[in-house]
């Protein structure tokens, strides 16, 4: 949902008086290792934009990956799980509008520990926006709570399509800097729940699931510990450091090419100033894979009869049968995860034969060239480690590309179209093996850089970087570490 946001640049915070509330942390983890269930749900909000060279996709044509978050102990509520933002907000009573009274509303009243500021906040995406107020709550994420959470109540949406996915809001997981809730007002979500764990521990990692619904054994998402099912062997983790401009803004890292079929092709330049190379931005909250529209061309050149663009929709086609392998070679170092054909040849929504493309064009994204949606992090395991001058991403590729072709072969039936390949003969061309899996220096990365493990040294990291983020509004970081 980046992507329809304008990315950061078009949020928009009505200003309010500068008060500090009295905040009591009390955040207490848990033992290590609870997974949290992540559902993979129909319906998508904000929807894709609508502007010339923007892909339209259907609200039935999307999905997204929700978390449930309780207020007050007392009322829970689906969010999109959203790294592309940094916001949590959740209708409220007060929104009227269908779309908001088709799905579960935050009451107030109901919540004991409920505070507001009456500071606005305004929300405003590529085509469409919410608006409310800020406020403050007790908020739980499975056993994490957290008091004082700074949130917004939304009292009005605009073309945000809530009612086809049952979700009351979004939880976003993007740094501070990108957030409309300005850090006067609080931390986000996200500093609040990295702040109750040690630098090594300050992390969430998630992976999508494939199948839809509530109960998919395959998703996952975990704060401050790995989930083992995915990451039995945590030096296999590939590390990048996320790119910034300025500041951290998004979850951005460097992005070398694509290889189609094991041919590589390369990237166009950077559109982003002073950027040196391709930078590919992760949004959980983004449903498919956006890229410039001159490489998307390019990608689907080398696919021959397998694809096609549709004029109508503005949209690229492949036809649901081709097993077209594809690379993604990302990262410093750059390391190579290969995409499952399905996640190509996106099955929901085909037509005559003819899936959606996974991949499509998109010039309407500025936080980096290319926004890695769900289409992509299904792929992979994904770790997000949170500090505020070295933050990382890592990826452990998860798709096997030998075992997702026969899968796909065999969910898909024949492929008369050899996946886009000039032989028809369904065999796997040989991959490259110049990839730096085994050359690369620094493939196992655990942040030695960082103090480790001495209360003091937490502490100074922590303190030190909340005081900076905040501008010095240190009592929330001593009531905080005093409370663990
Ligand atoms: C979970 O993953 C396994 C292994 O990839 C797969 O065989 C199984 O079908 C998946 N289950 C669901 C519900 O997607
Ligand atoms: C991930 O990459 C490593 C290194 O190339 C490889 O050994 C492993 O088999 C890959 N995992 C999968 C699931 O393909």
């Amino acid at each position: 949902m980046s992507l329809r946001r304008v990315v950061g640049l078009a949020l928009v915070v009505a200003a309010g008086a500068q008060q500090q509330p009295n905040f009591v942390h009390s955040f207490t983890p848990q033992a290590a290792g609870p997974i949290l269930p992540l559902s993979r749900i129909r319906g998508g909000i904000p929807r894709l934009g609508q502007a010339a060279n923007n892909i339209v996709l259907g609200n039935d044509q999307q999905y997204t990956y929700v978390v449930q978050a309780v207020f007050s102990d007392n009322q829970p509520f689906n969010f999109v799980l959203d790294t592309g933002s940094s916001d949590l907000w959740v209708v409220s009573t007060d929104c009227n509008s269908p779309d908001c009274e088709a799905v579960p509303r935050f009451l107030s009243s109901l919540s004991k520990n409920f505070v507001r500021t009456s500071r606005r906040f305004l929300l405003q995406y590529l085509t469409g926006s919410v608006s409310g107020e800020m406020c403050y709550d007790t908020v739980s994420l499975g056993p994490y709570s957290i008091s004082n959470q700074a949130f917004a109540t939304v009292e009005q949406t605009m073309d945000l399509g809530l009612a086809s996915t049952g979700t009351s809001g979004i939880a976003g997981l993007c740094f501070p800097a990108s957030a409309a809730i300005p850090a006067t007002v609080g931390p986000t979500l996200l500093q609040n729940l990295m702040s109750a764990f040690t630098p090594d521990n300050s992390f969430f990692a998630f992976h999508l699931g494939r199948a839809s619904g509530f109960n998919d054994p395959n998703a996952s998402f975990t704060i401050g510990s790995l989930d083992p099912k995915f990451a039995p062997d945590r030096t296999l983790i590939a590390y990048s450091p996320v790119v910034r401009n300025q500041l951290f803004d998004y979850w951005k890292i460097a992005f070398e090419r694509i290889t189609v079929n094991g041919v590589p092709f390369t990237l166009s330049n950077s559109r982003i100033i002073g950027a040196t190379f391709p930078i590919a931005v992760l949004d959980t909250g983004t449903t498919l894979i956006l890229g410039p529209t001159a490489d998307v061309a390019a990608f689907y050149a080398l696919l021959g009869s397998c694809a096609r663009f549709d004029v109508a929709s503005s949209t690229y086609l492949v036809r649901c049968t081709c097993a077209v392998l594809v690379s993604f070679v990302l990262g410093s170092p750059a390391r190579e995860f290969f995409l499952h054909p399905a996640d190509i040849a996106w099955a929901e929504g085909a037509q005559g034969g003819w899936c959606t493309g996974g991949i499509q064009a998109n010039d309407g994204v500025n936080s980096g060239d290319w926004l890695l949606g769900d289409c992509f992090l299904r792929n992979v395991y994904c770790v997000h480690h949170y500090s505020e001058d070295a933050p990382m991403v890592g990826l452990l590729n998860l798709t096997d590309p030998v075992a997702a072709m026969d899968e796909f072969r065999a969910e898909r039936g024949p492929d008369v179209d050899g996946g886009g390949k000039d032989s028809s003969d369904g065999s796997l061309i040989p991959l490259i093996a110049d990839d730096g899996w085994d050359t690369a220096t620094g493939y196992v990365k655990r942040w030695e850089h960082r103090p480790s493990g001495t209360a003091a040294g937490i502490f100074g990291a922590v303190a030190g970087g909340i005081g900076f983020i905040l501008g010095g509004v240190g009592a929330i970081s001593w009531r905080f570490w005093r409370g663990v």
